[in-house]
Order: structure tokens, then C-alpha cells, then sequence
């Protein structure tokens, strides 16, 4: 299962959603393999409350090209909690969409779950066959009218919505749903618990109870 969450705008919490799905899975799947977490947008460490990892990362394997060693992907993983495995981003730029499309049908293959986070997407991201080859694609998003004609544009269509909901919006649930044209699976409730475990560093620790709840029919 390839679960890949994007957004469109940014801060509105695809990390945050990416980790706490991620959390879930590997300790819902410890007897067989645990679940990995890959990082397009450099923001997982920190999220998990470790420092960025050195070099190498997943920029420097996309835009390595062909030539690469057959197992170099699995060498880039770090175990960074109970059944949980990371592909750090790394520093440097992405390279071009064909290595991101060999690289969704590899994670794709995984016998684990497999969470992407990808970070905010435009039509010209490399990262777009992640979103496009997902099993499951998570448009991670707020009520926002701004944020929402951008994923209308897009040449991909997430398979479900993964809703902040804030107080005082004036599209609700279904306007949403009308106007992407996918299903909110998951509405999170902006909560200042989950901010908070997040400046600690201790979000993949204690998953606040409100976030895990919501996010049970996405994982
Ligand atoms: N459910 C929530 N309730 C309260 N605060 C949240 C929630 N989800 C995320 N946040 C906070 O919002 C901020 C942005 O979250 P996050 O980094 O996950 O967004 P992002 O979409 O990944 O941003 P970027 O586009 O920069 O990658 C963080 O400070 C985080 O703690
Ligand atoms: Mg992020």
C-alpha cells in the first residue's frame, strides 16, 4: 500500500498528517516489517524530533540517474522508531519526473505500508508520479477557496481529503468534497495538543488522541 500525502498550499499540515499515519501503521503492522516513512519535503526529522540526517538522501538518489545500485534505496533508510523506517529526504535539488516514477513503482512494490509525504504540489513537481501512482492519494488541505482551485488545475486527482477544519470557514465538508471531486476521509480538527507535540519534537510518540481518531479511516 503506497499512501502518498500532498498538498497544495503549504502549512496546512501534510507533515504532521504524514507522520501520524506513518506512527500508526508501523505500530499497527510490528510483526510484519513495520511501515516506512518517505520524505520529499525535508520537514520529517525535526517532526519526529531528531536532527536532519547527514547525506546521503532520496534528492541525491533521484538525480543520480540509472546507474545507482540496486539496493541503494534500502541503504538510505534510517529506523527511527518502534517498526518505523525513514527515507530522509536529504539536502540538494529533487531530480527529474522519471526518477520519481521509478522510484513510486519500487515503493509501490513494498511488502510494508508505505507513507509519502510530498509536500506542497504544483503541475511541474518531480515528485508528481508519487501523487499519480499511489494507491492512495491524500489531498491534505483547510477549507480554503485559494488553496482549493490550485488542486483543481492539477493533472492528478486525489483519491480522498484529508480535511483541517478550522473554526469559521464558510465551505463546509461537502463543498469540499463538490469542488475537488474526491471524498473527505479524515477531518482533523485543528487542535493546539497537536501543535504543541509537535514543537516537542514528541508528535510520533504520542499521537494526540483527537488526531489518531480522525485519521483511523485514512490509515
Ligand atoms: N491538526 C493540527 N492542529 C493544530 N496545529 C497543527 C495541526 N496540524 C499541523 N499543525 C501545525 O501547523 C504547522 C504546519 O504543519 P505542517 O508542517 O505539518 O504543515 P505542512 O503542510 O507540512 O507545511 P509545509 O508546506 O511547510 O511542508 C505546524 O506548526 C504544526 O504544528
Ligand atoms: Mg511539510
Amino acid at each position: 500500500m503506497l499512501v502518498t500525502c500532498w498538498s497544495v498550499k503549504g502549512g496546512v499540515g501534510t507533515t504532521v498528517v504524514s507522520v501520524a499515519l506513518a506512527t500508526t501503521l508501523a505500530r499497527t503492522h510490528t510483526l510484519d516489517g513495520g511501515a516506512l516513512l518517505v520524505d520529499l519535503g525535508g520537514d520529517v526529522p525535526a517532526t519526529l524530533g531528531l536532527p536532519d540526517p547527514r547525506d546521503p538522501g532520496l534528492t541525491g538518489w533521484t538525480s543520480a540517474g540509472e546507474d545507482v545500485a540496486a539496493d541503494a534505496l534500502a541503504r538510505l533508510e534510517l529506523s527511527v522508531g518502534p517498526g518505523l523506517a525513514l527515507l530522509p529526504r536529504g539536502r540538494g535539488l529533487p531530480g527529474p519526473s522519471a526518477r520519481h516514477e521509478v522510484l513510486a513503482r519500487l515503493l509501490g512494490a513494498e511488502a510494508r505500508p508505505v507513507v509519502v509525504d510530498a509536500g506542497v504540489v504544483g503541475p511541474d513537481s518531480p515528485g508528481l508520479p508519487l501523487v499519480a501512482e499511489a494507491s492512495r492519494s491524500l489531498l491534505v488541505t483547510r477549507a480554503c477557496y485559494l488553496g482549493l482551485r490550485r488542486a483543481v488545475d492539477l493533472p492528478v486527482r486525489p483519491s480522498g481529503v484529508v480535511l483541517l477544519r478550522e473554526a469559521g470557514r464558510t465551505m463546509g465538508r461537502e463543498d469540499v468534497e463538490t469542488v475537488v471531486g474526491a471524498p473527505v476521509v479524515a477531518d482533523i480538527p485543528v487542535d493546539p495538543a497537536v501543535a504543541r507535540a509537535v514543537d516537542a519534537g514528541v508528535l510520533a510518540r504520542r499521537v494526540p488522541r483527537a488526531l489518531a481518531r480522525s485519521l483511523q479511516a485514512a490509515a
